[in-house]
């Protein structure tokens, strides 16, 4: 499930209470744009799916979790109208810098009311599973039905959780990050980013999971100059349970598939949902 793991079990600690993955200031919210970069390549491209889904409704388009704004920006791209919403301030800040023409909301999506509605709206990058309990996420399906038009669209991908992954105990496999050229305007060009998912922790009465991930700007000759510490949490939905909530929330032609080339759904890939608000 975890797309990079160092499985570094000694310097494990206890993750922190709250969220918060992306704080302003940081290697982290700085780095993103360049970690979603690599994702692309190596998995499955979210952007040429959403924009899409976006060309096929016409908009408008609403998109909850933002974050940098890149997906908004490819959908505005091809004319379509669209607005992000993001409960990160330091993604925000970097959305409006890339972006400046994009309509940006600042708040939850578990709890959220803009006074319109849209034809489309969709969650990408697993945005969905950064609220860590059911009920939040409930409450985020909910908002979202509101703010569609009767026949719009909701489309979302989440990860399918691999169950060896989930156990108290459970093992990730350990795939080292390659280096990263450091962020534009952060630390010097001469460096790189190095980025290490430490350890993580699993908790499958709640189904939450908390990766420490630590951030290092470090010299050509290896010197660790700068270090950033933080704890992902995410909650991992299964199948049915996310078919069950949609369909509590009223949603209608609900599909899912297991990629975004319309896959058949497939354990332990992607979870690619459709769900439809009903025409009256
Ligand atoms: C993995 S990023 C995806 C960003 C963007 N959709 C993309 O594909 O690059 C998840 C985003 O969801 C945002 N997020 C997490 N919980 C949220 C919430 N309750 N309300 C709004 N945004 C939230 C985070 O701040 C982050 O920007």
């Amino acid at each position: 499930m975890p797309i990079w793991i160092l499985n570094d079990r000694s310097q494990s600690s206890n993750p922190p209470p709250q969220p918060g993955f992306y704080p302003a200031g940081g290697l982290n919210v700085a780095s993103y744009d360049l970690r979603a970069e690599l994702d692309r390549k190596l998995f499955d491209d979210p952007l040429p799916f959403y924009r899409d889904q976006a060309l096929k409704t016409g908009g408008p388009v609403l998109e909850l979790g933002c974050g940098t704004g890149r997906i908004c920006a490819e959908i505005a791209k091809n004319g379509i109208e669209v607005e992000g919403l993001d409960l990160s301030e330091a993604m925000l800040a970097i959305a409006r810098d890339k972006h400046p023409a994009l309509t940006l909301h600042h708040a939850d999506m578990c709890n959220f009311d803009l006074g319109r509605q849209f034809a489309l709206i969709i969650i990408p990058f697993r945005g969905l599973q950064e609220i860590v309990t059911a009920q939040g996420q409930r409450a985020a399906l909910e908002r979202a039905f509101a703010h569609l038009m009767p026949g719009g669209w909701l489309v979302f991908d989440l990860i399918d959780p691999d169950l060896r992954y989930c156990l108290p105990e459970g093992d990730p496999e350990i795939v080292p990050l390659p280096l990263f050229p450091m962020p534009e305007n952060v630390g010097s060009a001469a460096n790189k980013l190095r980025i290490t998912a430490m350890e993580r922790t699993n908790n499958p009465l709640t189904q939450q999971f908390s990766e420490h991930w630590r951030f290092e700007e470090i010299t050509p000759g290896g010197q660790v100059l700068h270090r950033e510490d933080t704890w992902h949490h995410l909650r991992w939905v299964h199948r049915a349970e996310m078919a069950l909530m949609l369909e509590l929330c009223e949603f209608v032609s609900i599909s899912q598939y297991s990629g975004f080339n319309f896959e058949p759904p497939k354990y332990a890939t992607n979870q690619v949902w459709m769900a439809q608000r009903p025409s009256r």
